[in-house]
């Protein structure tokens, strides 16, 4: 293999983004400039999502303007309910999300318009729109009936309410809205590649959100979420235990797992070698939650879990694995749990969708050949 080859493109910067900074040395997150620390302890989500598609934080006229624009255009489609019907109930959640996303797309008066202004639209109709495609599905899923947006309530505190049918308590609510800024944008991910490669053909928005779905599905990925709760499943959550007997338990878990050269999903990270720099803000969400539910064995769970994967491998949590336990206990089912990182990086995305067109290029890598020389047919 030519050493010109950086599989997964490990390391190479193909472009230049304004949107966000990735800093592994100093293990920082930059929204726009931004701390995103300072973002999630002061602001609420629909402030993060303007900052990350305009700019700049938005004026307190323009926030309620968006605001005012999103509780109107929450109710899902009739025909998104129709086609997530058609699904069957046991199919996974991502593929509701990424269906979802093609009707919305088909729906949308300006679906084959690329202005920056129609870009925009689009982007703040999806963001508005996708909470109650999560909530819906985890709804049909348990057999319960849909449960209609609620004008009153902010973008977190109405997605909760959409899904479980009553008010959360408010330290629900911010460590709900906490993890929606935290999710929201990443640089260069894969599945924000996705889009910007489909984005970059001249395709439209929602066929790049939807090729992002696709990407952001895969445990590698966002699915890592979701595959934290299996292996808390796997081990075991005994609601009555000790936080020492189910870090004794997890830390058992954890060395036979990497006894048997296991991938260990909610650990380790392409960019950050020293630690997600978004977990120790989720982390106190998880405690703040561990704590407002009583539930100290999962915090025992997961201290034995990261105990062992430091002292074995010295590979350190992602954001995914602090935000996994978060959601089991505010009651999200667990495949519930990647259709929610869609609903905060439809943000980053559609942000990333606008710079590609604004500044584009076709990506188009190379390949280096390595199948068999030219041949001629056995029959001459
Ligand atoms: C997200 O890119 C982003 O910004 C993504 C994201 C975002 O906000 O968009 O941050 C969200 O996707 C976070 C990552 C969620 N994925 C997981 O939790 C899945 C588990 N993690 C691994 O698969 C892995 O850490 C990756 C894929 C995340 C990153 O892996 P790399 O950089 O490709 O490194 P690698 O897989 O080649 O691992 C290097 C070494 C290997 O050891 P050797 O085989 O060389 O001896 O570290 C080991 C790996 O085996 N290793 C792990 C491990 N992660 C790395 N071993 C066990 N469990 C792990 N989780």
């Amino acid at each position: 293999m030519s050493d010109e080859i950086k599989k997964g493109l490990a390391g190479v910067v193909v472009d230049y983004t304004a949107i966000s900074k990735v800093n592994p040395e100093t293990n920082s997150l930059l929204y726009r400039g931004y701390p995103v620390q300072d973002l999630a302890a002061n602001l609420p989500f629909e402030a993060v999502a303007l900052l990350l598609w305009t700019g700049d934080l938005p004026t307190e006229d323009e926030l309620k303007q968006f605001q005012e624009f999103e509780r109107a255009h929450r109710a899902l489609d009739p025909n998104v309910k129709q086609a997530i019907d058609l699904l069957p109930t046991d199919c996974h959640p991502m593929d509701v999300g990424r269906t979802a996303v093609s009707v919305l797309g088909a729906n949308h008066p300006k679906a084959e318009d690329s202005s920056p202004e129609a870009e925009l639209e689009k982007a703040k109709a999806l963001f508005a729109a996708f909470p109650a495609v999560v909530a819906y599905d985890q709804r049909r899923r348990r057999g319960q009936d849909v449960v209609e947006p609620n004008a009153d309530l902010d973008y977190s505190a109405n997605f909760l309410w959409m899904t479980f049918g009553e008010e959360q308590p408010e330290e629900v609510v911010d460590a709900f809205r906490v993890s929606m800024v935290l999710y929201a944008e990443h640089s260069f991910n894969a599945s924000t590649f996705t889009a910007r490669v489909i984005t970059s053909t001249l395709s439209d928005l929602h066929s790049a959100v939807t090729g992002a779905i696709g990407a952001l599905k895969g445990p590698l990925h966002g699915g890592a979420n979701e595959a934290v709760m299996h292996t808390f499943d796997e081990i075991g959550i005994r609601k009555e235990e000790s936080r020492e007997d189910a870090a004794g338990r997890a830390k058992a878990w954890m060395e036979d797992a990497l006894a048997q050269k296991k991938k260990i999903m909610g650990f380790g990270h392409r960019v950050y070698k020293n630690g997600d720099s978004r977990v120790p803000t989720m982390k106190a969400a998880l405690d703040r939650m561990i704590a407002h539910y009583g539930r100290d064995e999962m915090l025992g769970l997961y201290d034995g879990l990261e105990a062992a994967m430091g002292e074995a491998k010295d590979i350190k949590p992602n954001l995914d694995y602090p935000a996994g336990p978060t959601y089991h206990l505010m009651g999200f089912d667990t495949e519930m749990f990647t259709p929610i990182f869609i609903a905060s990086r439809i943000t980053g995305w559609t942000a990333h969708i606008m710079e590609q067109r604004a500044s584009n290029a076709l990506i188009r890598p190379l390949s280096e050949y390595n199948g068999p020389d030219q041949r001629e047919l056995p029959n001459g």
